[in-house]
């Protein structure tokens, strides 16, 4: 079997890691999978840095198509995609997530009669004005086999009408996470470097477009930080849409309290957010990880798609006001956070399912 796997971006390459170790430690000469890498992401730090520690197989290909507009970017990617697909002729294309490499990689196959078979299927946070959504709900309605992360997933879709090829698998991130929780502990110097106590610091991150492109959101959010790095030294890796744009509206000085780095390698990113005493993020994935490593979150945004981590007391959505992120902060202190009820995410093993059920397909 020939699959071809699209990515382009930094969760992608994660969750992606996870499966193309399965593929290559169990699956090696019955199943041929060509990285093909779209070029959403380029720094070195936001995408060779993945390949290299998380030990994915060299792309066949690199697009290189980054920057532009939504429709220029998605556009030239569906182009170029296109034309890969019909050299390699694949059995499969599989993309992961929300991208616009994910609904690149999905439209080109699709069109080819080509299966698509998604990760990371039936999140919604039925949010249309994000760029995401869009790409989810189109990617989901051409796909032939959608891998759910969580029940909730799933029942999204039934809504839609949307249930024949659908499968919970579980989180390919929860995979992730327990693969690399003790070797990124023994492995990263990451407190040392940057001079901190386990328990005692605040991890944070910021660079959804619904944040940074809003000018009055991002200076709550930084305020917020720089009340806190009054009390806890605050840790922000900063994304580089972000960095941009903070320096854009001249609110750099914002961030001198703050102990602020380039965008982290992974194993120094999940040693640091094992260590943190708290999490202040609008990353998806940032917040799911917390909830693994059972480290209190708080999440500046309006909606999740991770609602389990809110519903079962681990998480706390708040929005971009400074009043009601410094709250939520002081309120940690007290909140119980034990996780009650079911286990949402599976048992660390839909890397393992979503190929066996491609297999057997
Ligand atoms: C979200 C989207 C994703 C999209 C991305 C765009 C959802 C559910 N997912 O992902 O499809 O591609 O926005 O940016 O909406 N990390 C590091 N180093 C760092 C910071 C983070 O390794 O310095 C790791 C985190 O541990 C985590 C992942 O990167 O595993 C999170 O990536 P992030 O860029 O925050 O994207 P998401 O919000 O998860």
């Amino acid at each position: 079997m020939k699959i071809v796997t699209v990515i382009g971006a930094r969760p992608q390459f994660i969750k992606a890691a996870a499966v193309s170790r399965i593929f290559r430690d169990q699956y090696s000469g019955d199943i041929d999978e060509i990285i093909v890498h779209t070029g959403q992401h380029f720094d070195s730090n936001m995408s060779e840095v993945f390949f290299n520690e998380l030990d994915i197989p060299q792309p066949k290909y690199n697009l290189e198509v980054c920057g532009g507009t939504h429709g220029t970017m998605t556009g030239r990617m569906l182009e170029t995609v296109e034309k890969v697909l019909l050299d390699e002729l694949p059995d499969w294309v599989l993309v992961y997530g929300d991208t616009n490499s994910t609904l690149a990689g999905a439209l080109a196959a699709v069109k080819l009669c080509i299966p698509v078979a998604h990760v990371e299927a039936g999140l919604r946070s039925f949010n249309m004005a994000m760029p995401e959504e869009i790409n989810r709900i189109v990617t989901d309605r051409v796909s032939n086999m959608l891998f759910c992360p969580t029940e909730l997933a799933v029942s999204n879709l039934q809504v839609e009408g949307v249930t024949k090829g659908v499968w919970n698998v579980g989180d390919v991130m929860y995979d992730v996470a327990l693969f690399y929780k003790d070797r990124a502990i023994n492995k990263s110097n990451v407190l040392q470097t940057c001079n901190l106590q386990k328990g005692e610091y605040v991890l944070v991150t910021c660079h959804r477009a619904e944040n940074t492109d809003n000018k009055s959101r991002l200076k709550e959010i930084l305020m917020s930080f720089g009340e806190i790095a009054k009390e806890r030294q605050v840790v922000l890796p900063l994304h580089p849409r972000a960095k941009k744009l903070i320096a854009e509206y001249g609110y750099a000085g914002m961030m001198d309290n703050l102990i602020v780095t380039e965008p982290l390698a992974f194993m120094d990113m999940i040693a640091l957010e094992q260590g943190a005493g708290a999490i202040l993020t609008d990353s998806g994935g940032v917040q799911k990880e917390a909830f693994f490593y059972g480290v209190p979150c708080i999440t500046m945004r309006d909606e999740t798609e991770w609602g389990e981590t809110v519903d079962l007391g681990w998480n706390q959505l708040v929005g971009a006001k400074f009043e009601t992120i410094y709250q939520a902060y002081l309120d940690l202190e007290h909140s119980d956070r034990r996780i009650k009820g079911v286990y949402p995410y599976g048992k660390g093993t839909a890397s393992q399912q979503i190929i066996q059920k491609l297999e057997t397909y």
